[in-house]
């Protein structure tokens, strides 16, 4: 069976001095520890352990091959987003990483593909960014859920989401920024509570607020992580949308019938929430997604989907990589055929 992961991280190795070059203390920055292994700073802050996976095209490859993925589609961690920074320093700054992409994915071209970003605070440098990128060999951009106060439905997201859609750019949502951390200061709380509100947060500004009826039905849209809570709160939503005026005075069509405009990966971790998911969303719209390389994504990418006996093959073929290549436009026969190849070019 092909496989195609829509949904994992890089980080490259090293990159240009970001305080020295704009001054400041919290960029992110890489500390090696000389194991194969370094801290993801930010500023003297140690923010996360990372291993070479992130950055070394061979290690991923090797993983690839071991978990029989064919296509694996890469873009930074949301850490490395700068919505915050003033906007010409944070193109500068994505541009690095960009072009990061490119590179490691040239050791591989046909298996390892990435998603752009862009300095999503400002709307016209955003827009040329994922222009320019698109040209460059990524085959979309993966934005935060929202910047800062701004939500999906901000004019200046929309008009970003339709350029996406004129570019033929896939967008991949990923939570970030996670709301009422200050709440939430042991076990991770933040990842496991407020990164799945955090989408349906933005699911529901998209539907609600009627800005799906101004996107065109060509955009490209998926959400991370099975679209967080959204799935299972959807009925709560038509509930709310039938008996409350205050729900619907923006939305025209019960909140469930948007489910046809955007899909979701399948980062679920559980074989009765993914038999839910595939029930709300569609067999057309689930795609795998592994979080790989980090300890929150699946260790064996595509085993859920894989080994879940209670789905007819042919729906697994969907959510493997039948749905992702469709959604991307891949050619996965190719990106097979050269299974193991690009391990032996980059080592
Ligand atoms: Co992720």
């Amino acid at each position: 069976m092909n496989m195609v992961d829509i949904h994992s991280h890089f980080l490259p190795r090293t990159w240009p001095d970001l305080a020295a070059r704009f001054g400041g203390g919290d960029w992110p920055s890489m500390k090696h520890l000389g194991d194969g292994t370094a801290m993801l700073m930010i500023g003297a802050e140690e923010f996360r352990p990372v291993t070479s996976a992130c950055w070394d095209a061979a290690v991923r490859l090797e993983a690839m091959d071991r978990d029989g993925v064919d296509v694996q589609i890469m873009c930074v961690t949301p850490l490395l987003f700068g919505y915050h920074r003033p906007a010409a320093q944070a193109l500068e700054c994505v541009r690095i990483f960009n072009d990061a992409a490119r590179e490691l994915c040239a050791h591989a071209p046909r298996r390892l593909k990435s998603l752009c970003q862009v300095p999503l605070q400002d709307t016209d440098l955003a827009c040329r960014e994922v222009s320019r990128a698109m040209a460059d060999g990524h085959i979309g951009v993966q934005i935060g859920n929202h910047v800062g106060p701004r939500e999906l439905n901000d004019e200046g997201i929309i008009t970003f989401l339709q350029h996406c859609a004129a570019e033929g750019a896939a967008v991949f949502v990923h939570p970030w920024d996670m709301m009422a951390q200050e709440r939430m200061p042991k076990y991770q709380l933040p990842w496991l509570v407020s990164m799945p509100a955090e989408t349906q947060l933005s699911i529901l500004w998209l539907i609600l607020s009627g800005a799906f009826e101004r996107l065109p039905r060509s955009l490209k849209l998926c959400f991370a992580h099975g679209g967080g809570s959204f799935p299972y709160l959807l009925g709560r939503v038509d509930n709310a949308w039938r008996h409350r005026d205050i729900v619907r005075e923006d939305c025209p069509q019960l909140p469930s019938s948007y489910v046809e405009r955007f899909y979701v990966d399948a980062a679920v971790f559980s074989s009765d929430a993914l038999a839910f998911l595939v029930k709300t969303m569609g067999e057309d719209r689930v795609m795998l997604g592994s979080d790989y390389p980090f300890p929150l994504g699946e260790q064996q990418v595509g085993k859920l989907i894989g080994s879940d006996a209670s789905l007819p093959p042919r729906v697994r073929g969907k959510l493997l990589h039948a749905n992702a290549t469709a959604f991307f436009g891949l050619d996965v026969g190719a990106a097979s055929m050269a299974r193991g190849v690009g391990a032996r070019c980059s080592a």
